[in-house]
């Protein structure tokens, strides 16, 4: 298994509300901008696997919209609660596009959100 990058979208055109959700090539990733950059999770709450990308994202964190876990931007790491980090994915930019680097397999039933 290896990872393959996928272009997203343009820098400049990246959302004012500072988040995106996509899927790439099966796997549903939350792209955030933070005041340190931008940051590629997997969009799915440790928790219960709910959509991350339906909550707030403040001071660099984004809260899940089912029961208020907070995880950095940054780093995928848990900070309000008591749940597993996020994975991330790598994140680069070439020549002005947010490009996102995910497995070349689909995510399997335990990285996957719940999606409603
Ligand atoms: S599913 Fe995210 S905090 Fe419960």
């Amino acid at each position: 298994m290896s990872d393959v990058w996928h272009g997203l979208i343009a820098e400049a055109e990246f959302p004012e509300e500072g988040k995106l959700a996509a899927r790439i090539a099966g796997w549903s990733v939350l792209v955030v901008r933070t005041d340190e950059g931008f940051s590629a999770l997997n969009d799915r709450c440790t928790h219960q696997a709910a959509l991350l990308s339906g909550g707030k994202v403040r001071r660099g964190a984004i809260m899940c919209p089912l029961h208020g876990a907070r995880f950095e931007a940054a780093t995928g790491r848990c900070i309000g609660g008591t749940y597993a980090d996020l994975r991330r994915f790598a994140l680069r930019i070439a020549e002005g596009i947010i490009e996102v680097a995910v497995p070349d397999t689909p995510p399997g039933p335990h990285e996957r959100p719940v999606e409603t």
